[in-house]
């Protein structure tokens, strides 16, 4: 694991857009593709508009965009991760319009969201669906102020699964209050790469917990099982860090 405490806000999303483009080259490089897993919320922001710059040095064409997580809103509601990915980044590059997987939700239940997105999940990487989670090359993965990541929220069923690739949630208690669809654990720890992005005060308590082990922080749970998590946090949210 690895702690990057970056000056501010503008830093982190600069340091982020430079690690997400060096783990694109070496995917490219090793394996032909880069496959991604996008982060919600608000943080991400500002990295995708610098990724989004122009004469960025990687081929987009290469890249396969997932989501960890998305709140259970039409693709237009102004809450929608995909919906802010999309203003923010995916539609501003020259993806390929087959390689961008938005999670489903005008399915009838968030379960039947989960299941749809394991199947596509399934397809894009190639595997069986009753097999071991997809091996992303880089996860994207925010800290709520209750110590949550993606949609793991305390406390709720969807920290216990261990076997399915996608789960829902109910809401949990930080806004949005929408059910979730989210990555599980198992397919968060199969990633090659996990970036957390942290930034603003609120955050000080919830990392300071996570950097500790807390077992009451989901994002504690994000260890996984041969890949590399890096913390790029800004300076407020690592006020509380013992350096
Ligand atoms: C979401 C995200 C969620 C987010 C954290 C941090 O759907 O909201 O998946 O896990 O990453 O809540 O959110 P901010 O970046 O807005 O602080």
């Amino acid at each position: 694991m690895t702690v990057r405490v970056c000056r501010d806000a503008d830093v982190l999303a600069s340091v982020a857009a430079d690690a997400i483009l060096e783990a694109a080259a070496t995917a490219i490089r090793e394996r032909g593709r880069f496959s991604i897993a996008l982060a919600g919320g608000s943080t991400p922001e500002k990295t995708y508009g610098r990724l989004a710059q122009p004469n960025r040095a990687t081929d987009w064409a290469r890249w396969w965009c997932f989501f960890g997580d998305e709140r259970f809103v039409p693709a237009d509601d102004p809450r929608s991760n995909s919906g802010m990915a999309k203003r923010a980044l995916l539609d501003r590059v020259p993806l390929v319009a087959e390689q961008v997987f938005p999670i489903p939700t005008d399915r009838p239940t968030p379960a039947d969201s989960a299941a749809d997105y394991a199947a596509t999940l399934a397809r894009a990487f190639a595997i069986l669906a009753d097999g071991p989670p997809p091996r992303f090359d880089l996860v994207l993965l925010g800290l709520g102020d209750d110590g949550h990541t993606a949609s793991l929220f305390p406390g709720q069923p969807a920290l216990a699964e261990d076997r399915a690739w996608v789960t829902w949630s109910a809401p949990g208690v930080l806004p949005p209050p929408v059910e979730r669809v989210t990555l599980t654990f198992p397919t968060l720890n199969a990633a090659r790469a996990v970036l957390f992005l942290v930034a603003g005060a609120n955050k000080a308590a919830p990392l300071r917990e996570v950097l500790a082990g807390s077992p009451s922080c989901p994002a504690a749970r994000v260890r996984p099982t041969t890949g590399t998590v890096t913390w790029l946090v800004d300076g407020a949210a690592a006020a509380l860090v013992d350096r």
